[in-house]
């Protein structure tokens, strides 16, 4: 199985638009030993020909052309079979909408994220251009599902969307009952490898569930938004702590670095960087001991192979 990391920032970017923090001006002066990042999205591959994004980041077209097993070959072709949606952030959904150039698309999301997502949303007609433009594939919690794409060959991979805490995206919390599926991580396993990815972007504490949906993985992507619950007050950045977005933080005593200790992963790998991160930074502490717990950081152009 092949792995490309195409975007690794949480929501924003970094250096994100608006942000003048030490960490985004100490990117965008070349002050501080980081690389600026896109946000997050993964192409993930059994044979390098066949390729599925896990997520649709408003960077998608730039992912597309910074990758070439992307790009099409043929007048009018894609290297991407199928889209699937951890959630429905827009970080994650609103690449969606960007490949409206009448291509049919193949996405996989549980019931409620594609609800969440096409349901009183009239910019989602721009996908509604003609019979079959986009089929929906549905992702039923713990359920094996085998990935395919618009040429309905067999993808080599299978997928278990497996629900962890979470909430549905900003503009639908408190419009909507929260659900179990609003946000999954998947268990993608090579058939022929036998080797498996979890792939968990967004995970709001470390539960009995997640535990189990990590349990056995040979690479493990996880949510790595936060340092600290009150990185973003404590910055003056905003007032909502990373509880308040359903994001466990990385460091301190609750944090996932320590609750995850006992993670037995080949590679394990923090992915959704928010840009007020100090693990952003190659010579802070907080990097200093993500590594030496066995972690990685995630960065643009990282490739796995299992
Ligand atoms: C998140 O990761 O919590 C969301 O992407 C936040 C947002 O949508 O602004
Ligand atoms: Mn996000
Ligand atoms: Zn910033």
């Amino acid at each position: 199985m092949l792995i490309r990391v195409l975007g690794s920032a949480a929501g924003g970017g970094f250096p994100q638009w608006n942000c003048g923090c030490a960490n985004c001006r100490g990117v965008r002066e070349g002050k501080i030993p980081a690389v600026a990042r896109t946000q997050e999205s993964v192409a993930v591959s059994d044979d390098g020909e066949q390729w599925f994004l896990l997520n649709a980041s408003p960077e998608i077209r730039a992912h597309i052309e910074s990758f070439p097993p992307l790009h099409p070959r043929e007048p009018r072709h894609s290297g991407i079979q199928a889209i699937l949606l951890g959630n429905g952030d827009l970080d994650h959904c609103l690449g969606l909408l960007s490949l409206r150039e009448s291509h049919p698309l193949v996405v996989y999301a549980t019931d409620a994220v594609r609800r969440g997502f096409t349901e009183g949303n009239a910019l989602y007609r721009t996908l509604e251009r003609f019979p079959g433009q986009v089929t929906w594939r549905v992702l039923a919690p713990g359920r094996v599902e085998p990935l395919r794409g618009t040429s309905d060959r067999d993808g080599g991979l299978e997928v278990q969307a497996m629900p962890v805490p979470g909430k549905p995206p900003v503009h639908l919390d408190g419009r909507v009952p929260r659900q179990a599926e609003d946000n999954v991580a998947f268990r993608i396993r090579g058939r022929r490898s036998g080797r498996v990815l979890v792939y968990a972007s967004a995970v709001g504490a470390v539960t009995d569930a997640v535990r189990r949906a990590l349990a056995g993985a040979d690479c493990v992507f996880f949510d790595g938004t936060f340092w600290t619950a009150d990185e973003l007050p404590a910055l003056g950045l905003g007032d909502k702590r990373a509880e308040d977005m359903a994001h466990v933080p990385v460091g301190g005593p609750g944090g996932s670095l320590s609750a995850l200790a006992d993670l037995t992963a080949g590679r394990k790998i923090f992915i959704h960087l928010n840009n007020s991160n100090p693990m952003l930074r190659d010579d802070s502490p907080a990097r200093a001991a993500v590594e030496a717990a066995g972690w990685e950081v995630a960065y643009d152009g990282m490739e796995v192979s299992l």
